[in-house]
């Protein structure tokens, strides 16, 4: 709901409030966000004063500091020294700017972002608020966006800034998301690593300066995600207050938190300026990213099920899912490059009564493709490979009752391909040799031409071979950016054109091939973010198929994504990545919380593993109510303790599936007891691992009785079901 009252303008969802308020010098002062309060005058909550080496402004009838004012969208140069949200270089060449508030319009339904990814539009439950603020001697206009997701919990924003003047001006900086609180007391949370080791939950405590996460590799990254949390210093999972902040965007990014000398934070969530700038001629606009925010006062779980539950019910491919996930046999562990008609038949035979229902052809199929020197953008069968095209496997397919999956890299070329020698100089490059990664260069996707060439030969693959999964890669970060199609003043807007482009590209191939299930990847997980799962329902979580990684990986992905936007496959052991060998059981039930499939050399497993294959599949199609509606509760963290556990519970809490996995043997250890969250108290469980029945109340409270297993890596489950009440 939103709502005015005289100078005031609230936003309230189930369990939040947020106030704003015009000052009467125009100013847009930020009042307060968090737990839901009543609606009445907020004149009186506020703690402006006037300090020394803080220049006074004229407001509410008195002199203050701009320093001291919280803002919805602070600016520089006009005496509030903090970290400004937008900064306008104006046609004089000075950034010096002032907005003051002008209007503002409550409408129902949500803005569109045109180009980019975003939460519904067309959607009844959602009331939106614009808020112009105006600098008039800058000659711009900032336009302010919010939109209500009530049951959620969630406000999503956005800014969009109107050049009103006559002549060009300059975006420096432009946040998608400002907020500031008059507090200092929080621990910043993000989640960081690196390929191979993604989302590992880290927090820091804030104190005077700036604490910032950022990419500027032109991808979201493997190493920092857009996502961050300001928490009080003590909550934990399930208490304590915590704002959640993500964006719904996929390239270079910054999200910082800076605690002023007066002990006010100010969070800010955005592109990134170092690698942004946008030129705006005359009657131009721009439109920042989305992005979103929330608010719990019962701890981390409560902040995730909001974003998972905003995800899930509306944000694009995610909340329009069609059908479930595909069961997959994935050929890239199983065969890496060296993928033939042969290996592909035995391994489909090998699948054959295991309830898997896609085979995926991984890398090495295209071009001349042996190994990663060559073949990007030539999207065509390799003829040495598969003589006369893919037709033979996609009958294979039909005849041992799979549907068809196939990878591609759709942004990227390779020097050796032909692309390259039709187009040498659709790559990205500057005056220099571009730098190469994974001996790959990344196609200039500002440039519509280049959009339109790889839609078509990725159009037509999907066309000729009824292609019904594709995983879209992208296997490098940007370098060497900027583009030939661009004039000076504009190369610095190519990060964002780049990101607009994929955009572009994913919009088109999405909704042209509507009933292909499109998964996300980047080197695993170096693209997972709301911007991706608009377009792809779900993604490939980590290239490290370790069950021990894993399950740091997929729980500290969960802080933000749903499970079942999260992709895992069981592969082999000794494990790829890490040389660890868990037991076939462990690495089933690690990926059994997200996207199912299987990424090794079936044929090579004894009659008694592909026995438990079939076990896995069926149960993982037992679960699957329990992954796509059901809540989702971290119970133990991987990264305080020697045990990771979670908990999903069906929406409706008759059931529920506890995993936990011991990513180390204790020996002679204790044992402890596990307390569940989300069932009905007055419920009675039958715990069918354990033959008993108990109440809800007591398995949250008392909890769950847990013994160290004597294998190594080893996991406990317990499946929880409601008995009828008499
Ligand atoms: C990336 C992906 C892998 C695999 C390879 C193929 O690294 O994350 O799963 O598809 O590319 O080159």
């Amino acid at each position: 709901m939103i709502g005015e009252n005289g100078n005031t303008l609230y936003l309230e969802t189930a369990h939040t409030s947020y106030i704003m308020r015009v000052l009467s010098n125009g100013m847009l002062q930020h009042v307060y966000y968090g737990a839901r309060i009543p609606r009445e005058d907020m004149s009186y909550y506020q703690l402006f004063r006037e300090r020394s080496f803080s220049p006074m402004i004229q407001v509410e009838g008195r002199e203050a500091s701009a320093d001291t004012i919280p803002q919805e969208y602070p600016v520089f140069g006009r005496g509030d020294f903090r970290r400004p949200a937008v900064v306008v270089e104006t046609a004089d060449g000075r950034m010096v700017n002032e907005l003051l508030y002008q209007s503002h319009e409550i409408v129902s339904g949500k803005p569109a972002l045109a180009g980019l990814p975003s939460l519904d539009v067309d959607t009844r439950e959602t009331a939106s608020l614009s808020v112009t603020l105006l600098d008039s001697a800058g000659g711009y206009e900032v336009v302010l966006h919010y939109s209500v997701f009530e049951k959620e919990d969630i406000i999503a924003r956005h800014v969009e800034i109107r050049n009103v003047g006559k002549e060009g001006i300059w975006l420096r900086e432009a946040a998608s998301l400002s907020l500031d609180f008059e507090r200092k007391d929080f621990t910043f949370l993000s989640l960081s690593g690196a390929w191979a080791r993604e989302r590992q939950v880290s927090g820091r405590p804030l104190g005077q300066g700036t604490i910032s996460i950022e990419s500027r590799r032109g991808a979201s990254s493997h190493q920092l995600n857009p996502f961050a949390a300001l928490t009080d210093l003590s909550a934990t999972e399930t208490s304590g207050e915590v704002y959640g902040f993500a964006l719904v965007y996929s390239g270079d990014f910054r999200i910082g938190a800076e605690v002023s000398q007066f002990g006010s934070t100010r969070l800010q969530a955005g592109l990134n300026p170092e690698t942004f700038s946008w030129y705006l001629e005359p009657g131009e606009s721009f439109l920042t990213p989305e992005g979103l925010m929330t608010y719990s006062d019962y701890g981390l779980g409560e902040m995730s099920r909001h974003f998972h539950n905003v995800c899930r019910r509306h944000l694009g491919k995610c909340a329009d899912r069609r059908g479930r996930h595909p069961i997959l046999i994935n050929s890239w562990e199983a065969m890496y490059f060296d993928v033939s008609e042969e290996k592909i038949q035995t391994l489909l035979e090998s699948c054959q009564g295991l309830g898997i229902d896609t085979f995926v052809l991984d890398d090495g199929w295209f071009g001349h493709r042996r190994d990663d020197t060559s073949s990007l953008g030539d999207w065509f069968a390799n003829e040495e490979k598969f003589p006369g095209g893919l037709d033979r496997i996609t009958r294979l397919c039909r005849q041992y009752g799979m549907k068809f999956g196939i990878w591609i890299e759709p942004e990227m070329i390779s020097r050796d391909s032909h692309l390259y020698a039709e187009h040498p100089d659709w790559c990205i490059h500057g005056r220099r040799e571009p730098v190469e990664s994974r001996n790959q260069l990344v196609l200039d996707f500002s440039r519509q031409e280049v959009v339109e060439e790889i839609y078509e030969r990725i159009a037509a693959l999907l066309r000729n071979y009824a292609v019904s999964y594709v995983k879209w890669d992208c296997n490098r970060n940007l370098t060497d950016i900027g583009s030939d199609s661009l004039p000076k003043e504009r190369q610095r807007e190519y990060s964002y054109r780049h990101m607009l482009g994929v955009y572009r590209l994913m919009d088109r191939l999405t909704k042209a091939f509507s009933d292909v299930c499109f998964e996300g990847c980047s080197g695993g997980g170096g693209r997972f973010d709301f911007g991706m799962l608009y377009y792809m329902p779900q993604i490939w979580t980590s290239d490290d198929s370790d069950a021990v990684e894993r399950q740091k990986i997929q729980y500290g992905t969960s802080l933000v994504y749903p499970p079942a936007a999260m992709t895992a496959h069981v592969s082999a052991c000794p494990n790829h990545q890490t040389g660890r060998t868990t037991p076939f059981g462990t690495r089933g039930e690690t990926a059994q919380m997200c996207g199912y499939g299987y990424e090794l050399n079936v044929s090579a497993l004894s009659e008694a593993e592909r026995e438990r294959i079939r076990g896995q599949v069926k149960r993982h199609k037992e679960l699957e109510p329990l992954l796509y509606e059901g809540d989702f509760y971290r119970l133990k963290s991987p990264f305080t303790s020697e045990i990771c556990a979670w908990e999903l519970v069906a929406r409706d809490q008759t059931k529920a599936y506890v995993f936990v996995g011991f990513q180390r043997v204790i020996p002679n250890c204790g044992g402890e007891y596990l307390r569940l969250q989300g069932l009905k108290a007055e419920g009675r469980y039958r715990i069918r691992q354990l033959g008993t029945t108990q109440y809800g109340d007591t398995l949250m409270k008392a909890g769950l009785p847990l013994l160290m297993p004597e294998e190594e890596y080893g996991v406990t489950v317990f499946d929880l079901e409601m008995e009828d009440e008499e």
